[in-house]
């Protein structure tokens, strides 16, 4: 039995766990108001808001419906844009109107869910942050001019926002309904464990599974790991950070601590799908789905990161670069699950770049990616992880190339000389997202990239060029 609150309304239902939350919805509860578009995470309109209760404060993020098994939402509040309407417009929708940012109205109800999670969220009005929620709808009509002055006006009417009584704010102002001030206390009547089933199909967020095997999920029960504790954490102890296999590129995004080791970490998760795919995605999907061009995967192949696999009571760990044997080839059996990822802490004098070219910067996957991580002492270059995604049947950790730039100093001459080694260990083949010449051009660039981002005293673009 899966119990959620829909709206302002208790459900309690025996479907199976894998059925897609967009079409609980629409087919189950008939609210319609929540759009099927593509059925594959681009579009948003069919993107709800999910609460959960959060050191005693409600977080809402936007996710999309389509991709969600139903067992995921267990325990927490469910927002359609019905959930949102009151007698009157709200100032979200009112803006979206005045300024004309709806017009065959398709993708509205989408954006409408996106713009209130943005005024629902703690953090300090910000236009930025108002164009950022909207990273993952997508609108055929407006333009999107018209729709980003309305997220002008809507921040506006946020100044002196309360950002910790956020909810009784926004309901006094009437952006949200008054029902949201009782959610707290109807969530404490329910459970948060999963309504999953072992030995079921292992969804974690289902950003993967869902676009492809959509069809074959939805009467199913699945095995539910995205709202484990077991399996969502991440903790620092004895210099070695290590995350739950089902810890969210949104868990990674916010924590502190990884911001604090990885400066520009916000910078290149933003690369990373859209928010409400980031909010759901976790790393062991990104690890196991083993695309070429998986951006997490990159990240941590250049942090020399390990898995720990586990089937019932018997774990090991292995290497993440160790993981790969060919096209989709793990080495990984049936039953076995990614429990968590680790890395050793990077030292101080340790600097680390991710660099992504994909047709669109945001909500697009790569051509070609790279990461790398880099120590440099006294001039020379003492330890070195770089990974290159898109150029070969799997993600690649570039051995030869780290063994070749490892104790030589660090000269642009090096630099140069070091990518006839990267050309020698990659295999990129020519289709839709480039010719085989153009990747390795890609890869030779970002290599660059790295270089002159990190090391902007010693390397510059005029001196490798
Ligand atoms: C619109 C859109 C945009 C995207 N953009 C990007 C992008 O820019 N960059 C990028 O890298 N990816 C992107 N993706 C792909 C996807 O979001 C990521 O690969 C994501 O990290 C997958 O995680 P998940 O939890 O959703 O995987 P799921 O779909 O839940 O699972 C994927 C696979 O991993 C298995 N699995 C899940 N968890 C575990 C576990 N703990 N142990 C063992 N097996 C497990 C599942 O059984 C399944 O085989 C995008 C996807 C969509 C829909
Ligand atoms: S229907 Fe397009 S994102 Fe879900
Ligand atoms: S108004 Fe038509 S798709 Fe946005």
């Amino acid at each position: 039995m899966i119990e959620f609150i829909l709206n302002d309304r208790k459900i309690r239902t025996d479907k199976p766990s894998g059925l897609p939350l967009l079409d609980f919805i629409r087919y189950e509860q008939s609210l319609t108001g929540t759009k099927i578009g593509c059925r594959e995470g681009d579009c948003g309109a069919c993107n709800v808001l999910v609460g959960h209760l959060q050191d005693g404060q409600m977080k809402y993020l936007p996710i999309t419906s389509c991709l969600t098994p139903i067992g995921n939402v267990q325990g927490k509040q469910v927002v359609t844009v019905e959930g949102l309407n009151m007698e009157d417009l709200s100032p979200v929708q009112q803006y979206m109107v005045d300024e004309a940012g709806t017009q065959c109205g398709f993708c509205t109800v989408g954006f409408i869910v996106s713009l209130t999670g943005y005024c629902l969220s703690h953090s300090t009005p910000d236009y930025k942050a108002a164009i950022a929620a909207i990273d993952g709808n997508i609108c055929r009509c407006t333009g999107y001019k018209s729709i980003e002055r309305a997220a002008r006006h809507i921040t506006n009417a946020l100044a002196g926002k309360d950002t910790r009584e956020t909810v009784d704010w926004l309901v006094e102002r009437k952006f949200i309904p008054p029902y949201f001030k009782e959610i707290p206390n109807m969530l404490q009547t329910i459970g948060a464990e999963n309504g999953g089933q072992k030995n079921g199909v292992l969804v974690g967020g289902g950003t993967d599974l869902y676009v492809q095997k959509h069809d074959q999920l939805l009467d199913r029960e699945v095995d539910l790991v995205a709202n484990h504790p077991n399996w969502r954490f991440i903790t620092i102890k004895n210099g070695v950070c290590t995350l739950g296999g089902a810890t969210t590129v949104t868990d990674v995004q916010e924590s502190d601590a990884l911001q604090t080791l990885f400066p520009r970490l916000t910078q290149h998760l933003k690369l990373v799908a859209s928010s409400p795919i980031r909010n759901i995605s976790t790393l062991a999907g990104n690890f196991v789905n083993a695309s070429p061009i998986g951006d997490l995967t990159a990240f941590f192949l250049a942090l020399n990161a390990k898995i720990e696999l586990t089937e019932d009571d018997k774990s090991r760990t292995i290497f993440l670069k160790d993981f790969y044997k060919g096209y989709k080839d793990l080495d990984k059996t049936k039953g076995e699950n990614i429990t968590a990822i680790s890395f050793i802490i990077p030292p101080a004098n340790s600097h680390f770049n991710l660099e992504k070219v994909s047709k669109r910067i945001h909500l697009d996957i790569a051509s070609v990616n790279t990461a790398a991580q880099i120590i440099v002492e006294s001039g020379v270059i003492a330890d070195a992880h770089i990974s290159a995604g898109g150029v070969g049947p799997t993600p690649i950790y570039l051995k030869d190339t780290c063994a070749f730039l490892m104790g030589k100093p660090l000269t642009p001459e090096l630099i140069r000389a070091a990518i006839d080694v990267l050309q020698s260990e990659i295999s990129p083949i020519s289709d839709v997202r480039g010719s085989e010449n153009y990747k390795r051009l890609l890869l030779r660039q970002l290599f660059y990239a790295h270089f002159i981002k990190l090391f902007p005293n010693q390397i510059s673009l005029e001196v490798l060029a």
